[in-house]
């Protein structure tokens, strides 16, 4: 017999150990299938060397060229059809049916339990059109088990529109969205085979990413040479939280490359789709570019180093008995 809480009247002030059964066997889970926390099949199919680390030019609608069970976790962030220049200005269900045909396309492609996640934002007043609403209803419809859904606070940086509609008046005062969403699915089941994978999560990146609400800016288009990018901060911490070291990381429509360089930067390996030419080359130049940050900043940590340990007295020897944790390798810097 579970010695843990049950879900009570009033909740349960702490969830660890919690036994949840008395909630799911509810009416509300009638016509749902409770999600399955089944050990997934293990069936992996490696990427071919080719597509390791590269970004193909062509439309995601057929993503035929990558064998079923690939891909770790899909980071990504859809076309808005928002009348940017890249967009095609598709009828919502001309676009909902975009969105579908590369879902159901990536659903074989996912190992068992692989997480797909898709930064969305909502559209218009006239009325507003809740994109991710729909988007949900198709991922589920599709088999996919949503696992939850991330408000992503912008702050400050989401700009200071000043559409009020009535200023100061009841008659028709306008909401300014500060956010956008992150919904978060798996593939089958919510566990990922652990098999001797490495975590790289810090303590503290767990305890914050596990909140529902993340707060970080926005990046310029102008400075990254895009449209619409999302900020590596997003991507890092969706690898972060969702995927094991050397995971492979997919992004269907990559854009400026974002999510290749989030999955560098921990030791993932990246495959990316986009559609135009133009952005495949952007992204390629803007990873380059970061290969060449990264080796300048090994240089000059090796000279850095070499210097301070000129100052170490040469009959210390190093404890071996100390290990450097993988997470205490990330540089943490970035996600503040
Ligand atoms: C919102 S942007 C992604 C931006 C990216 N996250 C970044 O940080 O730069 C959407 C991208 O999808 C691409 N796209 C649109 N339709 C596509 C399709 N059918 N297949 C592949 N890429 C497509 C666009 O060219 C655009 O670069």
């Amino acid at each position: 017999m579970s010695k843990g809480t049950k879900t009570s009247e009033f909740g349960a002030p702490k969830r660890e150990n919690h036994d949840s059964e008395y909630f799911y066997s509810s009416q509300m889970y009638t016509e749902i299938t409770p999600a399955s926390n089944r050990e997934p099949d293990g069936i992996e199919n490696p990427l071919p060397k080719k597509l390791v680390n590269s970004i193909i030019q062509g439309d995601s609608k057929d993503l035929s060229f990558i064998p079923d069970s690939s891909l770790h976790l899909i980071v990504t962030s859809p076309p808005y059809n928002a009348r940017k220049n890249y967009d095609e200005d598709l009828s919502l269900t001309e676009y909902l049916a975009l969105i579908e045909k590369v879902s159901m396309e990536i659903y074989p492609k996912l190992v068992d339990g692989g997480r797909f996640i898709i930064n969305l934002a909502n559209l218009g007043r006239k009325p507003y059109i809740p994109i991710s609403d729909y988007i949900s209803l198709i991922m589920t419809n599709l088999g996919y088990i949503q696992r939850g859904e991330i408000i992503w606070d912008k702050g400050a940086s989401a700009g200071s529109s000043t559409a009020w509609g009535s200023w100061m008046q009841a008659s028709n005062p306008t909401l300014r969205d500060v956010h956008e969403y992150i919904q978060v699915y798996s593939k089958g089941t919510l566990k990922r085979c652990k098999d001797g994978r490495i975590a790289t999560i810090s303590r503290e990146e767990f305890m914050e990413y596990t909140k529902s609400v993340w707060k970080f800016s926005t990046v310029s288009a102008k400075k990254i040479g895009h449209p619409a990018p999302f900020p590596v901060e997003l991507v890092y911490r969706c690898i972060q939280l969702y995927s094991f070291e050397n995971d492979i990381v997919f992004d269907p429509f990559m854009g400026s490359g974002t999510t290749a360089i989030a999955a560098l930067d921990t030791d993932r390996k990246y495959l990316g789709v986009d559609i135009k030419q133009d952005f495949v080359d952007h992204a390629n130049e803007r990873i380059e570019a970061y290969h060449v940050e990264k080796r300048y900043a090994k240089i000059l940590e090796g000279k850095v180093k070499g210097k301070k340990s000129d100052k170490i007295e040469k009959s210390k020897k190093p404890n071996k008995n100390v290990k450097s944790k993988k997470s205490d390798k990330i540089d943490k810097s970035k996600n503040k």
